[in-house]
């Protein structure tokens, strides 16, 4: 069985592609490589022992999608290419709104050109926007606050609407909470370009002496110590609630949302803690203001993934930054090969 992947060679994609081959699928990517490198499929590809079909196709494009559909007998697609960036899809929200919705409707007409109903959906805990309580459960409102957020919850809207077209269509839409940590291998991880807007990627490299000291975002929030709290899931666990997402929609038609987050929340100032404790190494940090637009606390409430996904995160906040700093350790540059000239 023949799986697209659409931006796998991204973080959470290289992780899904990982966990695809291992159970046994055929897998194809399309990526244009606009925040990732090739080299993530290679490493994929020494992980797994196995192969990639690979296309260097951006999702906007729709003859060379086609292409790929053309070449390839594709069974369903997990859908995982876009923006992301909160903070850059304020600055440019056209092209947020352009590249994540429009490349989703054209992904989703080459698909039913070609028969493919079933799907896999990224989408964000960013949606929920600043929750009435905690934990979260699906069926609270959607209310994002930011473009980048909004691309998220439309595209929701837009897969419902084509399910309540044509009940043919199997549509998985998953809302990831906070996803860090990387391969046990240490093969693969989370690249970031320039200087991260995200906790982890920000505390291993200070940790490793790449950056000065992380700032804490606020220590007058109500929560237990006053820094934020939020669901940091392993990254593999993520990608294993892929395939449980995926058997679901190969057996299933219709149109569900699931949470997959821990259920657990940590603060800031745990997670320095036990970033700290995995790495051995000290994390200096100094406590400014709050991050426009952070809330205090989010976390999910994982029971329908539980119960209809078959699926649970597994590994604990000890495993997360074990395999978080092991990645930053090995690969203190990234994917990215610095040679050295004498
Ligand atoms: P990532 O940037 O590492 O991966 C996204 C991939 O999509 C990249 O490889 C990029 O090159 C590719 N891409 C972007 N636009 C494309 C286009 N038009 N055509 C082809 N490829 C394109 O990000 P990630 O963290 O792996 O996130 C994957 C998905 O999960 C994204 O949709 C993101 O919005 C969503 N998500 C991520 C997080 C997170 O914290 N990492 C949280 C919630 C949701
Ligand atoms: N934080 C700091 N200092 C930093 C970075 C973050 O104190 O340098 C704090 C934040 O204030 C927040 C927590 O660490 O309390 C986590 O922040 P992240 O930026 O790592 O994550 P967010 O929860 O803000 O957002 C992330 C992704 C979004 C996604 C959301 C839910 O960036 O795209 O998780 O999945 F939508």
């Amino acid at each position: 069985m023949s799986i697209l992947v659409t931006g796998g060679a991204g973080y959470i994609g290289s992780h899904t592609c990982v966990e695809l081959l291992n159970a046994g699928y055929e897998v194809v990517v399309v990526d244009n490589l606009s925040n990732s490198k090739l080299e993530s499929l290679s490493r994929v590809k020494e992980i797994t022992g196995k192969d990639i079909t690979y296309y260097k196709v951006d999702i906007l494009d729709r003859d060379g999608l086609e292409t790929v559909f053309v070449e390839n007998s594709i069974d369903a697609v997990i859908h995982l290419a876009g923006l992301k960036a909160v903070g850059e899809s304020v600055q440019i929200p056209l092209h947020y709104y352009h590249n994540n919705i429009t490349g989703t409707v054209i992904l989703c007409e080459v698909m039913n050109k070609y028969g493919v109903k079933k799907l896999v959906f990224s989408s964000s805990a960013t949606v929920y926007g600043i929750p009435k309580s905690v934990p979260i459960s699906e069926d609270f409102p959607l209310g994002p606050i930011n473009p980048y957020g909004r691309t998220k919850s439309m595209i929701e809207e837009i897969l419902r609407d084509l399910y309540h077209s044509d009940n043919k269509w199997s549509i998985s839409v998953l809302r990831y909470f906070n996803p860090i940590g990387a391969h046990q291998s240490g093969r693969i991880g989370e690249d970031p370009n320039g200087i991260p807007n995200n906790l982890i990627p920000y505390i291993t490299q200070v940790a490793v002496g790449k950056l000065k000291e992380l700032s804490v975002f606020g220590n007058d929030y109500p929560t237990r110590d006053g820094s934020g709290i939020r669901d940091y899931i392993h990254v593999v666990d993520l990608a294993k609630g892929h395939l449980k997402a995926l058997q679901r929609i190969l057996t299933n038609t219709g149109v569900d949302s699931y949470n997959l987050g821990t259920g657990i929340g940590y603060s800031v100032l745990e997670m320095i803690d036990a970033f700290e404790k995995a790495s051995k190494k000290k994390v200096f940090y100094k406590v400014v203001e709050r991050r426009p637009g952070d809330i205090a606390s989010c976390y999910a409430d994982p029971q329908k993934a539980k119960e209809e996904l078959d699926w649970v995160a597994e590994k604990g906040i000890e495993e997360m930054c074990r395999d978080a700093w092991r990645w930053q350790e090995n690969n203190p540059t990234g994917y990215e090969v610095k040679v050295l000239v004498k």
